[in-house]
């Protein structure tokens, strides 16, 4: 969103321990990252699989902070109340994941909570074009989702670029955000390319400082040598 005060970093608890969640969720506290990133994988969709509603209830019931689900599953729209229920602030679903998409989207927003569409890197920006004054947010995939500690595919920069021009073009005021191989190297490059939100697994959880590795994916810190 042009009003945007700083880029939001979002975490991704796909790199945590998983026997050590909590701690990992106060690490993302402690570092001012801005929300937290849930990872959904069906195991068909994408070839991992993670985990489902109960672990995103948990991790709701230890903090304020906004979850960002991102489901990365076939027929989300048969999961959606059950994420919502769970306390999810955002839901993202992927345009390639259903052909009922626009339903979906709708499901979220009349549950009052923020409705994302995402594409991975295949997919063209276009196929998100008559959904954009719908969306909360769009979520450009720069891996092909699955895994975590992939490289940024450098094609998705491009994609950044023109979902900022459709934006502008529609008029709405959709986040847009990256997700995959984001570290502190690339991120000017993805800010600058039209990343509002830097979602963010590995660099985060392997960083040996994150309150120092949120302020330079955000860009309000410079790295010293
Ligand atoms: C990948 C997931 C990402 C993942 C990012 O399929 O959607 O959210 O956690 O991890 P990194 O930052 O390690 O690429
Ligand atoms: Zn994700």
């Amino acid at each position: 969103m042009s009003t945007q005060s700083h880029t939001i970093i979002a975490p991704s608890l796909l790199a945590a321990n998983f026997c050590r969640v909590g701690e990992a969720v106060q690490t993302i506290h402690d570092s001012g990252a801005d929300w937290i990133h849930l990872d959904i994988m069906d195991g068909s969709f994408v070839p991992n699989i993670t985990f489902g509603k109960k672990m995103v209830a948990d991790v709701a019931a230890i903090t304020n902070l906004p979850l960002d689900v991102h489901l990365m599953i076939e027929n989300p729209e048969q999961h959606i109340r059950d994420f919502i229920d769970a306390g999810a602030a955002f839901i993202t679903l992927h345009v390639e994941a259903t052909v009922h998409a626009h339903r979906a989207i709708m499901l979220i927003r009349d549950a009052g909570i923020g409705a994302g569409l995402a594409i991975v890197p295949s997919t063209p920006v276009s196929a998100l074009e008559e959904m954009m004054p719908e969306l909360d947010m769009a979520l450009v995939m720069s891996v092909n989702p699955g895994f975590g500690g992939q490289t940024l595919i450098p094609l998705c920069l491009d994609k950044l670029r023109r979902l900022k021009e459709l934006r502008s073009h529609k008029g709405t005021s959709t986040l847009i955000s990256v997700d995959g191989g984001i570290n502190s190297q690339n991120a000017a490059a993805v800010r600058a390319a039209g990343a509002d939100i830097l979602v963010c697994g590995s660099a985060f959880f392997n960083a040996a400082d994150p309150c120092a590795e949120v302020g330079l994916l955000r860009g309000t810190t410079q790295k010293t040598v």
